[in-house]
C-alpha cells in the first residue's frame, strides 16, 4: 500500500550529494567528474531515473509502479526503463540542438526505444545493418536515419541507399570506392547518398582509452592532420556517378565530463569545416553521465550551450549547422536492472560475495572498462548503506564483478532484490548470452502502467538457431 509517495530532487552540477553517515570507502585520486562524498549514505536520488519516489513505506516506485512488484511479476534480472525521462531526454536534445540531431542507438536499441526517439523529434544514429533493420522496422522513416561503421559491408550500404537513408557518414576511403560502385550501379535510381564525411580532430578526451575515438591513432574516421580529411572530401567531391556530401562529423569518445575537449575538437573542425561550405558540422555524441555517488554531469542543454560557444569562438558562421549524436545521456540514468540475491559468501577478513542471477551477460562494462555502478535494494530506498559488499554475477569467471565495493543496507540477506542503478546504456545493448544466460526483458514504465518491450529470452530461444 502506498502512504505516500514524495519525488526525488535531482542534484545540480557540482553539488556534493549529502551523506548522514559521511564515512568515505572511495580512497585515491578520482577520475575528472567526480567530485569527494562519502558513499554509506543512501543512494543519492540523481542516479534514479526522473520519475523515481519512495512510497510511505520506503520501497521504490518508476513511472507510478512499485519496483519490487514488477520485479515479482517479470521476473529478475530485469531491466526497467522510465519512459518519460527517456522522452523528456529526448526532447531536450531535439530542443538543445535542432531537427538533425540524432539518438546514437547503440546505447540502448530494440523497436520501441527507436519509435520513441523518432516521436519525440529525434533522428536515429545506426552503426550496422542489423541496428537499420531495428529502426526501419520500428516505423522510423529511412530519411531519419543515419548510417555509421569503420567497416560498412557492400550489404550495409546497399540497404541502406536501398531504403533512402537520410545520411550516411562515410569513414574510409574503401568505403568510398564501395559508395562509389554501388551508386554507379544504381545508375541514377532513388536519390543520391546524403554524406558526411567522418573526421578525427586528433584530440584525447579524458575518458576509457577503449571509448577513446578523437586521437589521430583511431580505426575511426579521417585524420585531420595527415591531410587524409581534405583527400576524403575531395574524393567525395569528384566521384562520378556522385554522392551529395553535405557535412563533416567528429565523434572524440564517451562517457566524457570534462567539455574542454569538446571545445579542443571545435577549435580544429571549424576551420575545416569553414573552408567547405555545407551544411552540418555533428559532434557526435560521448556527454557523461553520473553512475556513483559524487558524480554529477552536465546536462545535454549545458552540453549544447558549451559547444555553442566553442564552435562560435572557433569561427562558425551560422550555429544551426552544429548537430550532434547523444546516447548514453538520453538513456542512461533512464534505466536500472533489479537482481535476486541468491548467495552471500562472507569470506572473513577478505570480502563477502553477494552473487545474483545476472551479471556480465547483462551489463559487461565493469568488466570490460571498469566501470563503477552502486547497488541498493528498492525496498528500502533511503536507508543508509553501511555495508560493503562485491555483487557478482552466475558466470564461470571470477571477474564477473557488477559492482566491486557496493556499498548496501545492513539487513541485506539472501532473496532480496538488489538493483543497479544507471544501467540504461550500453547494458542491454552490449547482453550477451554467455554460459548459455537467456538476456533478461526490457520493460517500459510510464503513468502506473508497465509495457514489456523486449520479453525475456527462454532456452528455446537459445536453441532456435542451431542446425
Ligand atoms: C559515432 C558515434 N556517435 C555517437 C555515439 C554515442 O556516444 P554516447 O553514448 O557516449 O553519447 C557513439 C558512441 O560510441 C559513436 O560512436
Amino acid at each position: 500500500m502506498v502512504r505516500r509517495a514524495h519525488a526525488f530532487r535531482p542534484a545540480t552540477i557540482g553539488q556534493v550529494i549529502p551523506d548522514p553517515l559521511s564515512a568515505d570507502c572511495s580512497p585515491g585520486p578520482l577520475p575528472a567528474g567526480v567530485v569527494t562524498a562519502g558513499r554509506h549514505g543512501p543512494l543519492p536520488s540523481h542516479l534514479l531515473p526522473e520519475t523515481a519516489e519512495v512510497d510511505g513505506l520506503g520501497r521504490l516506485r518508476i513511472g507510478g509502479l512499485d519496483v519490487l512488484d514488477l520485479a515479482e511479476e517479470l521476473g529478475t534480472p530485469v531491466f526497467i526503463y522510465d519512459e518519460e525521462h527517456l522522452r523528456r531526454r529526448c526532447r531536450e536534445s531535439r530542443q538543445a540542438f535542432g531537427p538533425r540531431v540524432a539518438y546514437a542507438s547503440k546505447a540502448f536499441l530494440c523497436r520501441a526505444m527507436a519509435a520513441l526517439a523518432h516521436e519525440e523529434g529525434c533522428c536515429v544514429d545506426v552503426s550496422t545493418g542489423g541496428e537499420l533493420a531495428v529502426a526501419l522496422a520500428a516505423g522510423v522513416p529511412a530519411e531519419r536515419l543515419v548510417l555509421h561503421g569503420n567497416n560498412k559491408s557492400v550489404a550495409e550500404l546497399e540497404a541502406a541507399l536501398e531504403a533512402g537513408v537520410g545520411r550516411i557518414v562515410v569513414d574510409s576511403f574503401d568505403e568510398i570506392d564501395r559508395l562509389s560502385v554501388l551508386s554507379g550501379r544504381r545508375n541514377g535510381a532513388g536519390r543520391r547518398p546524403r554524406v558526411l564525411v567522418r573526421v578525427t580532430p586528433g584530440v584525447e578526451a579524458h575518458t576509457h582509452e577503449y571509448v577513446m575515438t578523437g586521437q589521430d591513432d583511431s580505426k575511426f574516421g579521417f585524420g585531420l592532420a595527415s591531410g587524409d580529411a581534405s583527400r576524403a572530401v575531395e574524393r567525395l567531391r569528384h566521384l562520378s556517378s556522385g554522392v551529395q556530401l553535405v557535412g563533416v562529423h567528429a565523434h572524440i569518445g564517451s562517457q566524457i565530463f570534462a567539455l574542454e575537449a569538446y571545445e579542443r575538437a571545435l577549435s580544429v573542425l571549424v576551420p575545416f569545416f569553414n573552408q567547405l561550405e555545407l551544411e552540418e558540422l555533428c559532434i557526435g555524441g560521448g556527454l557523461g553521465v553520473a553512475y556513483v555517488t559524487g558524480e554529477t554531469a552536465p546536462s545535454i542543454t549545458e552540453w549544447a550551450q558549451v559547444l555553442r560557444q566553442a564552435a562560435g569562438a572557433a569561427g562558425i558562421a551560422d550555429l544551426n549547422v552544429l548537430s550532434a549524436e547523444p546516447g548514453r545521456s538520453i538513456v542512461a540514468t533512464a534505466g536500472l536492472t533489479c537482481y535476486t540475491a541468491g548467495t552471500i559468501k562472507h569470506l572473513p577478513g577478505l570480502r563477502t560475495y553477494v552473487s545474483v542471477d545476472g551479471g556480465m551477460s547483462d551489463n559487461p562494462r565493469p568488466v570490460l572498462y571498469g566501470s563503477g555502478y552502486e547497488a541498493f535494494l528498492p525496498r528500502e530506498v533511503t536507508a543508509p548503506r553501511p555495508r560493503v559488499v562485491t555483487v557478482v554475477g552466475k558466470h564461470c569467471e571470477s571477474g564477473d564483478v557488477l559492482v566491486r565495493d557496493a556499498c548496501v543496507p545492513e539487513d541485506l540477506s539472501v532473496g532480496d532484490v538488489l538493483a543497479t542503478p544507471v544501467t540504461g546504456a550500453y547494458g542491454h545493448s552490449m547482453a550477451s548470452n554467455y554460459n548459455k544466460v537467456p538476456r533478461p526483458p526490457v520493460v517500459f514504465v510510464k503513468d502506473g502502467r508497465r509495457r514489456v518491450v523486449v520479453r525475456r529470452e527462454t532456452y528455446s530461444d537459445l536453441l532456435a538457431l542451431e542446425a
